[in-house]
């Protein structure tokens, strides 16, 4: 079985898929790092030399690749990656593959954002926390379309990394 995070840039996918990883005896994979070593690029250099499209081309043959030819493993997805491609379909018509969605509320994803915003091509060209918010807002309207689609959802807010992963637990099993 494959547990597959899914959740907005900020949501704690990488730091909760560590530790889910780790307290259920699991390999752990993130696919913006995995994209990252097979391009021999970062996300941001992908996004200035090549474009958003051709980044979701490689995220969603990537993905695949991953879903193939990774077993019991966690595997945190990028905040886009459900969103693009048919990729949630994919995700989930292999029902060996359970989605959980990580929710976190506009104001806690903003905050966090706003400070480490310029490692996101999305966001890095945002200069205030109230341009953020409303954009925050905005995409995630757009993006909760897909999330909600998610097998198992854990909201996240107030939580730290080892009690959602906890509660990912408890849903899941
Ligand atoms: C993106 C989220 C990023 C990364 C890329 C695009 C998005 O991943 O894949 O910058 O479209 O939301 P994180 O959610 O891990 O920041």
């Amino acid at each position: 079985m494959n547990i597959v995070l899914i959740g907005y840039m900020g949501s704690g996918k990488s730091l909760v898929g560590r530790d889910l990883a780790k307290k259920m005896k699991l390999e752990y994979l993130d696919l913006d790092d995995y994209i990252e070593s097979q391009e021999k690029k970062t996300i941001s250099k992908i996004f200035e030399d090549h474009g958003e499209i051709y980044f979701r081309k490689k995220e969603s043959s990537y993905l695949k690749e991953v879903l193939d030819t990774c077993n019991d493993s966690v595997i945190s997805l990028g905040g886009g990656t459900p969103c693009f491609a048919g990729n949630l379909e994919i995700i989930k018509e292999n029902k060996n593959n359970k989605s959980v969605y990580l929710q976190t509320s506009l104001d806690e994803l903003t905050k966090r954002l706003f400070i480490e915003r310029a490692k996101r091509p999305l966001i890095a060209h945002i200069k205030t926390i109230e341009e953020l918010k409303d954009f925050v807002r905005k995409h995630l309207f757009e993006r909760s379309f897909y999330y909600n689609k998610a097998d198992h959802r854990v909201i996240t807010d107030q939580k730290n990394a080892s009690q959602i992963s906890e509660e990912s637990i408890s849903v899941l099993f």
